[in-house]
């Protein structure tokens, strides 16, 4: 399968302070790479580096082969899109959902008026999400339903790759199975990339295509979900599904 993201050789401080050290990983056309670590290991300092809100001390991001500048285009911003963990920090709140969606697809796509009507209800229906939906502002929502704006707004400028970052951390844990669910039939659907960032194992195992471990910024084991799950490659891995309580 067609390599989407590679990250080669990552080193990236914060005030100073080397944060992540020597990172590689790839994620291929219709996968779901899981990073998974402890809390402080880097996993969103990775994500900063690779929507290119921190610049890196060394190495490179490439997207399809193409090495990813300093300073980006338009389309490129527009090419990886962000869900983060706390949905009221991303949407805002001044804006009716459907003014936030519009916003988002005129800056990256060119569509005619129309077009964005039609693709806004289209993802609302397919989100799940109520009818209404357009016409209201985000403070009317549940954390669920919000997160699931969050990742129709992701997916409406048709993305190469998603990076979520414990966008259901926060959710209930029914709230959050649907919302796992409908990431999973999306990816089938788009033949999406996705970064799934979680310190819950659990979440990783139900989601995931492949894993790679971060421990104190640096990326300690990849493999297949199922590998992993099985045998993880390192003493970390094991600990970490140890302290699972049980998959
Ligand atoms: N804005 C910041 N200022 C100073 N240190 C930071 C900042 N953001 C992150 N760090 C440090 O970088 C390290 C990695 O943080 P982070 O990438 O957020 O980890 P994770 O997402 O895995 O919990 C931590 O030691 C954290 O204290
Ligand atoms: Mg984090």
């Amino acid at each position: 399968m067609k390599n989407v993201l590679n990250v080669k050789n990552i080193y990236a401080s914060i005030g100073g302070k080397q944060i992540l050290k020597d990172v590689c990983f790839d994620i291929s056309e219709n996968e779901i790479l899981g990073l998974v670590g402890g809390s402080g290991s880097g996993k969103s300092t990775a994500a900063k580096v690779i929507t290119g809100l921190l610049k890196p001390d060394s190495g490179s991001i490439e997207l399809y082969g193409r090495k990813l500048s300093g300073k980006r285009s338009r389309k490129e911003c527009g090419s990886i899109q962000m869900v983060f963990q706390n949905p009221e920090s991303s949407l805002n709140p001044k804006y009716k959902i459907g003014k936030i969606l519009a916003d988002a697809m005129s800056f990256q796509l060119r569509l005619s008026r129309e077009e964005i009507a039609k693709r806004s209800a289209d993802l609302i229906r397919r989100m799940e999400l109520p009818e209404d939906t357009l016409y209201r502002y985000p403070g009317s929502f549940s954390g669920g339903q919000k997160q699931r704006i969050a990742l129709a707004r992701a997916l409406s400028v048709e993305p190469d790759l998603i990076i979520a970052d414990e966008p259901t951390s926060s959710l209930d844990v029914s709230v959050q199975l649907r919302m796992l669910d409908l990431i999973k039939e999306i990816k089938e659907e788009r033949g999406l990339s996705i970064l799934f960032i979680s310190h819950d194992l659990g979440v990783i195992n139900y989601l995931c295509d492949r894993v790679a471990v971060m421990k104190d910024g640096r990326i300690i084991e990849t493999g297949d979900r199922g590998s992993f799950f099985e045998a993880p490659k390192t003493e970390y891995g094991r600990e970490l599904l140890s302290s699972v309580p049980r998959i």
